[in-house]
């Protein structure tokens, strides 16, 4: 077990340091402690199948608690509301920089829960946590309000106060990286939390309990509640006690989210939901590069991202060069356990996801797309899949309108401008695209043209703490990160003074 061969103890959250023995508790008011129904949820390697350890499962009645708990915290006159804003961020940057000492435990937690590879967990997510988490540290004293020249005898101006209690739920593709998304600038603004990770990965999100207690934030601040979707997640969605959910999963859920705000108290909603984004690359473009960071932007982690680029449009003229370099070049694809250097892919999720995916490729196959390479399971245990390639796809397809979630590339020709923006933008997401071409005036053009909240030019992926994230149509409402992300944590007060005399 690599984790209890690293140089340090067991994180305080691990009650029986004994692997495979540890069960993990709920955090909040800055302990742990146990589910109030007594139940725990099983949590598993996919790369094996076998158990790791389980984790005590919210419910309804824990979500309350810790409600409660976020409630206190965030009341007038609390050392949080008092608390300095510069303070504030001296919090977040000092929980980064325990992230950076706990790097080793972290990024390998990360994989033995997920099946991600563990270099990717230390050298993306890691390294895309512990910038999060500085970036809105540097943002927390600087968050300002205006003074407006109004009509009349009145002096206005306005204070970017926090929401409130936040409700955070987040999926298991990132999950110390969705929980860095979530909590930093809700944290920087003033809010508290109660987060629900995935249960699929919990593990992650339990560690930084212990350091977010270690750093000193006060308690009740930050709560973390382990648990299902349909019973702790939908509990915080309908709570008339949380002022603001931010969601980041299936547009399915998003839509089951919406409606529970709706149906309690209209508490503020953020989604970051699915997509299946074109990835369009011209003749013009250098192939070589546009079928690696094609063959990056579909393959990476397993395929399980919402801004995987899943149907790549490419012009008629490269189309069969294309398909053949792409093809050679997923062949090439090392798969086997995510702890070792050189293996590029590692397990789906779940059995339920990996079922998901090879059901999706079946229809592909019966609808008439022609299989290139993979196609099926791979290894004899954990949820692993042959990286896959269909061409002669058509849009009207299942694997060319759902998103699949997985290393499976849909590769599609066109032969215009004008035809490939129709066709792009015909999808009810609108998260992310790609264009590949030397020619800018169609880089312009069709950044301009196509409905997604991100468009990268002669790349793919590249993310920053410092770009806003989000997306068009039915791939979410709102904005996550950057300074955009601020607005989804603010309340924005008007206050009008009557003054005797005003002067210009
Ligand atoms: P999901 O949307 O069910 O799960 C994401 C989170 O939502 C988890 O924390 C889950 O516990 C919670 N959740 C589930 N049902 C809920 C409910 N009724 N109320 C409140 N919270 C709830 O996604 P799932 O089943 O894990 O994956 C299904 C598909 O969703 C994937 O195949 C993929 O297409 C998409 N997905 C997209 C993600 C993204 O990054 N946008 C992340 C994960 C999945
Ligand atoms: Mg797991």
């Amino acid at each position: 077990m690599v984790y209890l061969s690293y140089n340090k103890s067991p994180p305080a959250c691990f009650r029986k340091p004994h692997f495979p023995f540890w069960d993990i508790q709920i955090f909040m008011n800055n302990e742990w402690h146990d589910s109030c129904c007594g139940r725990r949820i099983p949590v598993y390697n996919p790369a094996t199948g076998e158990l790791l350890c389980e984790v005590e499962e919210g419910d309804k009645e824990d979500i309350d608690k810790a409600v409660k708990c976020a409630r206190q915290a965030f009341q007038l006159g609390s050392p949080w509301r008092r608390m300095d804003a510069s303070e504030r961020g001296r919090l977040l940057c000092k929980l980064a920089d325990l992230v950076e000492r706990d790097r080793q435990i972290l990024a390998t937690l990360e994989a033995i829960d997920s099946g991600k590879l563990f270099l990717v967990a230390y050298f993306v997510d890691l390294v895309g946590t512990i910038k999060t988490l500085r970036y809105y540290g540097g943002w927390a004293d600087k968050i300002q309000g205006k003074t407006i020249p109004v009509d009349g005898e009145y002096f206005t101006f306005t204070r970017h106060e926090p929401i409130g209690v936040c409700g955070q739920i987040i999926p298991w593709n990132f999950p110390l990286l969705m929980f860095a998304w979530k909590i930093a600038p809700a944290l920087c603004c003033g809010n508290t939390v109660i987060i629900k990770p995935a249960e699929q990965t919990p593990l992650t999100a339990l560690h930084m309990a212990s350091l977010i207690k270690e750093a000193g934030f006060p308690p009740g601040v930050v709560n973390i509640v382990p648990g299902y979707g349909p019973t702790a997640g939908h509990a915080i969605a309908q709570h008339m006690d949380i002022d603001k959910v931010a969601f980041t999963g299936s547009t399915d859920v998003g839509k089951i989210i919406k409606k529970a705000a709706g149906n309690s108290n209209l508490k503020r909603v953020t989604l970051e939901l699915g997509g299946k984004n074109p990835n369009i690359v011209f003749a013009d473009s250098d192939l070589e590069h546009a079928v690696e960071q094609a063959h990056h932007g579909l393959f990476f982690n397993q395929g399980q991202c919402c801004l995987a680029g899943s149907r790549v449009f490419v012009e008629e003229p490269i189309y069969d060069d294309f398909v053949l370099k792409s093809v050679e070049r997923a062949k090439k694809r090392v798969l086997g356990n995510p702890l070792v250097p050189g293996v590029d892919q590692g397990p789906q999720i779940d059995k339920k996801h990996f079922d998901k995916i090879l059901e999706l490729i079946e229809s592909g196959r019966r609808e008439g797309a022609k299989l290139e390479c993979g196609g099926g399971a791979w290894g004899q245990k954990g949820f692993f899949i042959q990286p896959t390639v269909f061409s002669d796809v058509t849009d009207d397809m299942r694997i060319a309108k759902e998103e699949i979630f997985g290393p499976v590339q849909q590769i599609m020709k066109f032969s215009s401008i004008e035809e490939v923006i129709r066709r792009a933008n015909n999808t009810h997401y609108g998260l992310a695209a790609g264009v590949f071409t030397n020619d800018i005036n169609k880089a312009l053009t069709i950044s301009a043209a196509l409905q997604a909240g991100t468009v990268w030019v002669n790349c793919y992926n590249a993310m920053s703490s410092q770009c806003p994230f989000g997306g068009f149509k039915m791939s979410g409402n709102g904005r996550e990160m950057g300074e955009y992300g601020l607005q989804e944590y603010t309340e924005i007060k008007t206050v009008t003074i009557k003054i005797p005399q005003k002067n210009s």
